[in-house]
């Protein structure tokens, strides 16, 4: 049996290649995103031909009882989860404190922090119980530094840093890893950044996938999931099952 990496919001930039480096490397993989079904279906698809294991759930995580139900059936039905890779993001744009209402800032916290709460509450007892684990959050620059317009998503990552820290400090010991890795750039995501740019805005920045300042290109930023994973576990970076 395959050991299993659910992510919680996968599109076509981190999430979803995370999960397609985590099929390359061994793993099943159950895919989830908010409303994209083709979308889903795609990434699921391109996984499998490449004789990958994946499944895909389009769920809302802002819905009560929506992460909760996803890691209880994952664990029914495709097995223990051994990675729980949690990239909801935040990010509404740049927005002055006046243009921020108070429902984008609740609903940025409920992403970012309360979402990656639940998750962690869902999943640890049973990581727990098994004494091993990893929750992989991504994470952006925001976490670590507050900027103009960017009161709602700041804060919001802020608070996600803080819980990262504080399940690390209490399961660390018991044996599951939690890593808070900051992406420090923007990414060839065109899910997420593409749709908040502009088709044309989004395709002059394209040009500059991989060069110096431009953007970071997902394949290379999955390779660091993939190496986090392997120095938990200790086994080798290309195919790294765990079990
Ligand atoms: N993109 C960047 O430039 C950048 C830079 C630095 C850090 N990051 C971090 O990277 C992570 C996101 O990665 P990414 O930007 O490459 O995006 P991605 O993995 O391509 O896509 C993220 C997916 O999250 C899904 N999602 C959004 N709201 C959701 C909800 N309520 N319920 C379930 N799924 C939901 C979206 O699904 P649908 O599309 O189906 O709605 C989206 O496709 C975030 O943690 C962000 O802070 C991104």
């Amino acid at each position: 049996m395959k050991p299993v990496c659910l992510v919680i919001g996968a599109g076509a930039g981190i999430g979803g290649t995370v999960a397609k480096r985590f099929a390359q490397g061994g793993y099943h993989v159950v895919l989830s995103r908010r409303s994209d079904q083709k979308g889903l279906d795609e990434m699921v698809h391109d996984i499998q031909a490449e004789g990958g294991s994946a499944v895909g759930n389009l769920i809302n995580a802002v819905e009560p009882g929506a992460i909760e139900n996803l890691v209880e059936e994952t664990e029914k039905k495709a097995g223990p989860i051994a990675v729980l890779v949690f990239n909801l993001g935040a990010q509404i744009g740049t927005r002055s404190l006046a243009s921020t209402s108070l429902k984008q800032f609740e609903l940025g916290w409920r992403m970012a922090c309360f979402g990656l709460f639940r998750a962690a509450q869902a999943a640890m007892p049973a990581m727990v119980q098994r004494g091993k684990g990893c929750f992989l959050v991504t994470s952006s620059t925001a976490a670590v530094r507050g900027n103009e317009g960017q009161h709602s998503h700041a804060a919001a990552m802020g608070g996600r840093r803080m819980l990262c820290q504080s399940l690390n400090a209490e399961f660390g010991r018991k044996g599951i890893h939690v890593a808070h890795i900051i992406v420090d750039g923007p990414v060839d995501a065109p899910d997420t950044l593409g749709k908040m740019l502009g088709t044309e805005n989004f395709a002059e920045l394209r040009k500059t996938v991989g060069a110096r300042d431009g953007l970071l290109d997902p394949v290379q930023v999955a390779e660091l999931w993939a190496h986090l994973v392997v120095c938990h576990i200790g086994t080798p970076p290309t195919g790294f099952v765990a079990e």
